[in-house]
């Protein structure tokens, strides 16, 4: 078991792609996270104002997570990822949040995004985190990212 975990969300695999590269970088153990009930089409279709995605952020609604990481405890450094959601992190980030305490750890927060900066994304999702965990860092990457741009920023924040 290492000592470093990247653990992801990802509706439509940009992220996912990432999480593997930074996960692989960072010589990391892997999480995805999951919905319950997974995200169709439709569900995650943002313009449409009924969509399942609209109705969770508006009322602000908890995403249930399936399963959960075997042997929270060991890891130290976690690589947590997402895409943008309403200049945020998606529901069902805040809801795996809320699923543990993060009591010592070092998060550092990543992303993709269909253009949008990092911006509030951080502090937005503060509230969610239990414990006194540091998150150190806070990224959005754009899907052609380079692998030694990935390696840098995950060797720089594995310790
Ligand atoms: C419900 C929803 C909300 C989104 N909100 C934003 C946003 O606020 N800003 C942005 O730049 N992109 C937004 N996007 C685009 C995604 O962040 C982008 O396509 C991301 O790379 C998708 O990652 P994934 O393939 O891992 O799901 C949104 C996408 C969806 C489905």
């Amino acid at each position: 078991m290492k000592n470093t975990l990247v653990a992801y969300f990802s509706a439509e695999g940009t992220t996912a792609e990432i999480a593997k590269r930074i996960a692989a970088a960072a010589d990391a153990d892997i999480f995805e996270v999951k919905p319950k009930e997974p995200y169709s089409a439709a569900d995650i279709n943002w313009k449409n104002p009924l969509s399942r995605c609209n109705k969770e952020k508006i009322g602000k609604k908890d995403v249930p997570v399936e399963g959960e990481i075997e042997g929270f405890e060991n890891y130290r450094t976690f690589f947590i990822g997402f895409p943008i959601w309403y200049y945020g992190a998606p529901n069902v980030i805040q809801t795996f949040m809320k699923g543990y305490d993060w009591s010592g750890k070092r998060i550092i927060l990543f992303a993709t995004s269909g253009g949008s900066d990092i911006g509030k994304t951080v502090s937005k999702l503060r509230p969610y985190v239990k414990g006194d965990a540091r998150i150190i860092e806070a990224k959005v990457f754009k899907s052609d990212v380079s692998d030694d741009e990935l390696k840098s920023f995950a060797e720089g924040l594995v310790k």
